[in-house]
């Protein structure tokens, strides 16, 4: 299969190939998206397919409106229109109980459903137009750092799918925070994203942390949390807090023969800068919102230089950084120097 790109004005085209069941990537707000007819099993199948996910990994139905929600969803708790209100189109994915027309594989043989409406006008427009819920995970391959540009898409999904609508490189950069409503008085994070627990808990009051985020010795509910992720083909290190420590642990790693990439706010890039390393900023460190959103595209640019090793900068787990911080630890093999 030939995997062609289309252009925001060639949407119908787009849709055209979703209402024949083929798989075409979209931009969301938080990463590229892979979708298919979220009703058509065939189509649903194609994308577990093209990106080798285990299919007990269930896939996040797109809207475009929220009148659609009714019809996948056995009831709307007030929480889940609270949130809706506060949050949507924007980077939270719902877990909610499910009925109707979709596809078994989306949901992997749950009795749920994670629905959001992204905040992205491609994306609402695609869906919109093809009339249909579109079933999406991250348009990378399984296990991979998900994509924010076409060519990301394009790097990993060649040929495998049959288009990928370019809209630019994504705003969020990290996916959607996945909320578990299914039991409306105790709202649970299942995997920290684009809204933050801070955001939530000022709508909602309390909110839960699934405890596999804090304990690793417990399985996570969101089955998608329990693999290797976001990982590029190089080892990726996370760095210690301190910049002192950082340097002694880059020279060290050189005298053994290490060729570093490092991926590190501009305040030490600086400092840490030299003829033998490869380096890619991520901004401020007042600026956790921009590390975010370079995260995923800094580890694939530096999975292609000349670097035996990645060296990542660690962020302070508030806000946008705890999101920040799941996705490292996720692509992560090792944590340095912490005393
Ligand atoms: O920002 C995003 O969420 C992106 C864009 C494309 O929308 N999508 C995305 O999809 O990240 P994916 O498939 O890579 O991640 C979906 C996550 C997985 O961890 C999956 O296990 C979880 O959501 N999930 C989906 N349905 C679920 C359900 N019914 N119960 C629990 N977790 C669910
Ligand atoms: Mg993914």
């Amino acid at each position: 299969m030939q995997t062609i790109f289309l252009n925001s004005a060639e949407l119908d085209q787009a849709v055209a190939y979703l209402k024949s069941g083929q798989v075409v990537a979209f931009p969301t707000e938080t990463v590229y998206g892979l979708g298919a007819d979220a009703t058509n099993e065939e189509a649903v199948k194609k994308i577990f397919e093209a990106k080798g996910r285990p299919n007990d990994n269930p896939l996040i139905i797109h809207i475009s409106n929220i009148d659609q929600l009714e019809r996948y969803v056995q009831y709307i708790p007030d929480v889940a229109k609270t949130v809706m209100e506060h949050f949507w189109p924007g980077p939270c994915t719902l877990i909610l109980k499910k009925k109707g027309p979709i596809a078994p594989s989306v949901t992997g043989g749950l009795d749920t459903i994670g629905v959001r409406m992204p905040d992205h006008p491609v994306a609402l427009e695609l869906i919109e137009k093809a009339g249909i819920p579109l079933a999406a995970p991250s348009a990378n391959s399984s296990g991979k750092p998900s994509p924010t540009t076409a060519l990301h898409v394009k790097k990993d999904l060649d040929g495998k799918i049959q288009a990928i609508v370019d809209g630019g490189a994504t705003g969020v950069g990290l996916e959607s925070t996945v909320l578990d409503l299914t039991d409306p008085e105790r709202p649970t994070i299942l995997r920290p994203g684009g809204v933050t627990s801070e955001e939530l808990e000022e709508v909602l009051g309390k909110v839960w942390m699934d405890a596999h985020l804090s304990d690793a010795s417990v399985g996570p509910k969101s089955p998608g949390m329990k693999y290797k992720h976001y990982s590029p083909e190089k080892p990726v290190w996370i760095l210690p807090a301190s910049l002192e420590q950082t340097r002694e642990v880059m020279d060290q790693l050189e005298k053994s023969g290490e060729k570093i990439g490092f991926l590190v706010s501009d305040e030490w890039f600086e400092q840490l800068s030299n003829k033998n390393r490869k380096g890619h900023t991520l901004g401020e460190k007042k600026n956790p919102q921009q590390a975010a959103a370079r995260l995923f595209s800094s580890l694939r640019a530096l999975d292609e230089e000349e670097v035996s090793l990645i060296l990542v900068e660690p962020y302070s787990k508030v806000g946008i950084g705890t999101a920040y911080m799941n996705r490292l630890e996720k692509a992560a093999s090792r944590i340095v120097g912490i005393s």
